[in-house]
């Protein structure tokens, strides 16, 4: 499975909404946490796999691997906090990201079940980022312009060497 790094427009479009959830797509979850666990991530969106679908799964530590299908934001808290964000897609960069603290969401499980879910901390911030693949955001987008001109910038050196 090849990862889609920035440059490639399809991180930039947004995604359609999932058809069936049939056994090809509990099939591309299987392999989207299975691509995630190679790559040492946390989360892992469609769009970034060059599949145009409403779909993400995300693992982190101390919790099973989940997958989103089809997500909805239902709610997000007014307080925010900020946490060092990194991306499959970005590689070789980190940087301070402000967010909502918590997150309520609702989307259906690779088995087709819907489900609602209210979280905050690292697993609430790591749904908001991979929610945002599926718009076609990149954490990147969410600095502020100098932070993310010194970004593209260290990004261009290490494209040219
Ligand atoms: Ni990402």
């Amino acid at each position: 499975m090849e990862i889609l790094t920035l440059g490639d427009e399809t991180l930039r479009q947004k995604a359609e909404p999932v058809g069936d959830i049939d056994p090809l797509i509990k099939k591309t979850a299987e392999d989207m946490i299975e691509a995630l666990h190679k790559q040492r991530g946390v989360g892992l969106a469609g769009p970034q796999i060059g599949l145009l679908k409403r779909i993400f799964v995300v693992h982190v530590e101390g919790d099973d691997p989940r997958v989103f299908i089809n997500p909805s934001i239902i709610e997000t808290s007014p307080e925010t906090v900020k946490y060092e964000e990194g991306c499959l897609s970005v590689p070789g960069v980190w940087a301070d990201v402000v967010r909502p603290r918590r997150v309520k969401i609702q989307a259906w499980n690779e088995r087709g079940r819907p489900f609602t879910l209210e979280t905050q901390g690292i697993l609430a911030r790591v749904i908001l980022h991979e929610y945002d693949h599926l718009e076609g955001v990149l954490f990147i987008d969410r600095l502020s312009v100098p932070k993310r001109n010194r970004v593209m910038a260290k990004l261009e050196k290490a494209r040219r060497a």
